[in-house]
C-alpha cells in the first residue's frame, strides 16, 4: 500500500537554518546556523579562513551563503593563470581592472594572451587596495606548490576564505594565520530535515524504514543524502523493497586495512624466524616474500590515502 502523506515531516527551514537567496538548484539549508555565523564574522573582519571537512560536507554550500559586497568568488585556484584570469573578470566585472580601456574582458584578455602569470599577479595586485576584497575560493582540494605561492601573493592585498577536505602538512605553511572552521556531518535531526526536503511530493510506502535507511547509509552527508533521494527517485514508487534494494555506495566509509596489513605483515615476519628456527628454507624464503609484499601494499596504500 502507497502512502503518499508520510509520517510527520517537521517545518523547512530549521531553527537555525539562515534564510538566504538560494542559488538555483540549492536545496534549503538546514543547521550549520554557527559556522555561517563565524564565516561571515571572519569574513567582515577580513580573517582569512580554511573551511575544512570531507567530501559532499556542504563546504560549497556553506560558501554560497556568504554574499557579500566585498567578496569575490573563484571555484578554484588551479591551474594558476586561469584563476588570475577569472579572478582580473571579476575584477573587470566591477570596474576594477581596465576600467577605460575595452569594455569586453574578451578583448582585454586578447590583449594578454602573452602576459605571464607574474604579470596577471601584478595585474590583479594593483587594481586592489589591501584588505578591500574577500577572494572566496570554492575548492582548493587540487594545491600544488604554485597554488600555495599564488595564495601567499593573493594573501597580500586579499583576505581569503577557501574550502578543501584537509590541508596536506607540506602546504601547512601556506596556512598558518588562517581560521579553521570545521565542517561535520549533519547532526541526525538536520539530516532528517534534509531527507523531508529532499522526498517532499515523492511516493514512499514507509517513510520512517526509508528515512532510517537513508540515515544509516548517509552518516549525515548532505551529498549523500541527496543522492539516496535520487536515487530513490528514479523508482516509480519507493517500496520497502526498493529502499532495502538501493546501496548507496558514494557515502560508505572505506574500510580502513592498515590495520589488518600490519598484523599480517608481523605474522609473516614471525613465521620467517620460524621456519629459520625449525631449519626449513623454503618456508623461510616464501616467508621473505611475503614480508616484502606486504610491506609493498603498505607503501602504496600509504601513498594513494595521501
Ligand atoms: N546544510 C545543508 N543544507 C542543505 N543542503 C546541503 C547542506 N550542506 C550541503 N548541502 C547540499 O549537499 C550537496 C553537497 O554539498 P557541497 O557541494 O557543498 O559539499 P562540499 O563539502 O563542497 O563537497 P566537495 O568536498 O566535493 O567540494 C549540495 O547539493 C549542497 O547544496
Ligand atoms: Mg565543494
Amino acid at each position: 500500500m502507497t502512502h503518499p502523506s508520510p509520517a510527520p515531516r517537521p517545518a523547512v527551514p530549521s531553527r537555525k537554518a539562515p534564510s538566504q537567496k538560494l542559488p538555483k538548484g540549492m536545496q534549503q539549508t538546514v543547521g550549520r546556523g554557527e559556522e555561517l555565523c563565524q564565516l561571515k564574522d571572519n569574513l567582515s573582519k577580513g580573517i582569512d579562513t580554511l573551511v575544512l571537512g570531507p567530501i559532499g560536507v556542504g563546504k560549497s554550500h556553506l560558501l554560497a551563503l556568504l554574499d557579500a559586497e566585498n567578496a569575490l568568488m573563484v571555484k578554484t585556484l588551479s591551474p594558476v593563470k586561469e584563476a588570475l584570469i577569472n579572478i582580473a573578470e571579476g575584477l573587470h566585472k566591477i570596474g576594477r581592472l581596465c576600467p577605460d580601456g575595452s569594455d569586453k574582458f574578451e578583448t582585454f584578455k586578447k590583449q594578454h594572451t602573452r602576459t605571464t602569470i607574474q604579470g596577471w599577479t601584478d595585474m590583479v595586485l594593483n587594481s586592489v587596495e589591501k584588505d578591500e576584497f574577500v577572494l572566496i575560493v570554492d575548492d582548493l582540494s587540487d594545491m600544488t606548490a604554485s597554488v600555495g605561492r599564488l595564495i601567499d601573493k593573493l594573501n597580500s592585498k586579499f583576505t581569503i576564505i577557501a574550502a578543501l577536505p584537509e590541508v596536506r602538512r607540506s602546504y601547512e605553511k601556506h596556512f598558518w594565520k588562517f581560521d579553521r572552521v570545521e565542517i561535520e556531518r549533519l547532526s541526525t535531526a538536520d539530516a532528517k530535515k534534509l531527507i523531508c526536503q529532499c522526498t517532499a511530493g515523492a511516493n514512499i510506502e514507509d517513510y520512517r524504514m526509508t528515512e532510517t535507511n537513508i540515515l544509516q547509509q548517509s552518516a549525515g552527508n548532505p551529498r549523500a543524502i541527496i543522492e539516496i533521494v535520487e536515487r530513490f527517485r528514479k523508482e516509480p514508487a519507493v517500496t520497502r523493497s526498493v529502499v532495502r534494494d538501493v546501496l548507496h555506495t558514494g557515502a560508505r566509509n572505506q574500510i580502513d586495512l592498515t590495520f589488518a596489513v600490519v598484523l599480517l605483515l608481523l605474522a609473516v615476519v614471525a613465521a620467517r624466524f620460524f621456519m629459520r628456527g625449525i631449519g626449513s628454507m623454503e618456508g623461510y624464503v616464501l616467508a621473505g616474500i611475503g614480508s616484502a609484499l606486504l610491506v609493498g601494499i603498505r607503501f602504496f596504500m600509504y601513498r594513494f590515502k595521501r
